[in-house]
């Protein structure tokens, strides 16, 4: 992976860039002195054995099962979904098994009604795996889909439906894991101190991978390779760090969005996946002195070439509030040559080239519109796409978001306007110990409604 940050600094855009990276020491010393512990859990990576397990139990569903769904939110989907995205092929349901290699995958992070019976309207259920990951165990859509899941599989395959769920979430602890254990299903535990957007690398993200044939070994190996570079206390050598240093300086300076913008359509989940691993740990109301601060870069999700023809005009031209981080792509799995028709004129430009020539160059000439109009941006590029390098960037991800959070000197790691929600969820839901929410959301409630027939 290689960074250019250029088109950040005053050097190139004049004064609208930063004239150097500045950065505290001590918030780099904060995070790797207590990485592996507390909520930094997810710095420990999975071992090779645990890594084997999972490959054992999944690889007869990989070769066997017809589909497998996801059921869970937030960060008990995004990882996977990322992931999926970037390392099978781009119409996987759609190929035929043989071709596919791997079961249809479904990721329902959702609990629209209509695409729950979409979904069972298309899965065989009797053959087909579900995967029910919760980190908290409590979550109201997991906890729901499950339900529904649940009853459709006894209804056809009676006690056999045990045998097609399997649980991820926190061991001895949570909703989920009572009834993982009463039930009798298929368990994986992941660690007391991975948050939900930190769990990508634990069974969570890696067993629904395994089942559909994904290289998790590669994957987990690239996001070691990550973790030693971003631990590196220099920041020239330091992708994590300087990015993390870049956002905030320019978020001092106005920047108050970070645009991801992938020029790959097998990278543009991660910006979903960045949008909440920045979003939740970054928005924070108090700093860890208790003062209140409400800080916090929004994170903007783009795709290249696609949204240029929809959001660069306002990047280029609108206000003075956003800096964006491309993702490119040096070499595709695929290469695609714009035919030389002798019988079309005037296209002599685009004839003989390259659908990978072309997506690149409108990438430059992205960076070089914005850089002219001084906006800030710098571009991450990646060789491939391959498991190890798609391990690699979102490990560079997660430490980049753990050195912000440690400038912005605020909990990373919690998430009380989450929280919130659920509990408020949990309330209008009729959940028994949660009278006193409902009681507290009624006195509040507003008289502005506007009811149409
Ligand atoms: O990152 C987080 O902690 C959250 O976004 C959670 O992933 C999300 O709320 C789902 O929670 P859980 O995995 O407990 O069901």
């Amino acid at each position: 992976m290689r960074l250019d940050y250029t088109n950040m600094m005053a050097a190139s855009l004049g004064e609208c860039g930063l004239k150097e990276v500045n950065y505290s020491r001590n918030a780099f010393d904060k995070v790797i002195s207590t990485l592996g512990t507390g909520w930094q859990e997810w710095a420990n990576l999975i071992s090779d054995g645990e890594i084997d397990e999972i490959t054992q139990f999944c690889r007869p569903i990989c070769e066997k099962a017809e589909s497998v769904v996801v059921l869970g939110i937030g960060g008990s989907a995004l990882g996977a979904i990322a992931v999926a995205n970037a390392l099978t092929h781009f119409r996987h349901n759609e190929l035929p098994r043989e071709k596919r290699n791997a079961p249809k995958f479904y990721v329902e992070d959702n609990v629209d009604p209509e695409r729950m019976a979409a979904l069972l309207d298309v899965v065989d259920v009797s053959n087909t795996y579900f995967i029910v990951a919760t980190k908290s165990g409590e979550t109201s859509e997991t906890l729901s889909q499950f339900l529904i899941i649940y009853d459709a599989l006894s209804s056809k395959l009676g006690d056999k439906a045990k045998e097609h769920i399997i649980a991820i979430t926190t061991l001895g602890k949570g909703k989920l894991y009572e009834i993982a254990v009463s039930e009798g299903f298929k368990l994986f535990g992941i660690g007391k101190g991975v948050g939900g957007r930190f769990s990508v690398f634990s069974p969570i993200g890696l067993v629904p991978l395994a089942c559909i044939g994904i290289d998790i070994k590669g994957l987990v190996s690239g996001a070691a390779k990550a973790a030693q570079i971003s631990q590196n206390p220099d920041i020239n050598a330091n992708i994590a760090l300087m990015m993390a240093a870049l956002n905030v300086e320019a978020y001092k300076k106005g920047c108050n969005m970070s645009v991801m913008m992938p020029y790959a359509d097998s990278l543009k989940f991660m910006s979903d996946f960045f949008a909440q691993l920045w979003g939740e740990s970054l928005g924070k109301k108090q700093d860890l002195c208790g003062n209140t601060v409400h800080v916090g870069q929004t994170p903007v999700k783009a795709l290249g070439v696609t949204d240029q023809h929809s959001q660069i005009q306002l990047y280029t031209e609108g206000p003075f509030d956003k800096v964006v981080t491309f993702l490119t792509v040096t070499n595709f799995r695929n290469y695609c040559v714009i035919p030389n028709d002798k019988r079309i004129d005037g296209l002599e430009f685009l004839k003989g080239h390259t659908l990978n020539e072309l997506i690149n160059a409108e990438q430059a000439a992205t960076a070089f519109a914005l850089k002219k109009a001084g906006r800030m941006n710098m571009t991450l590029c990646l060789d491939a796409v391959t498991a190890e390098s798609v391990g690699e960037l979102i490990m560079t991800l997660m430490y980049q978001t753990a050195f912000a959070g440690a400038m912005l000197n605020i909990d990373t790691y919690n998430q009380p306007g989450v929280e919130e929600g659920k509990k408020a969820t949990f309330a209008i839901m009729g959940r028994i110990g949660y009278e006193q929410k409902l009681q507290e959301m009624t006195a509040q409630s507003g008289e502005y409604k506007i009811e149409r027939e």
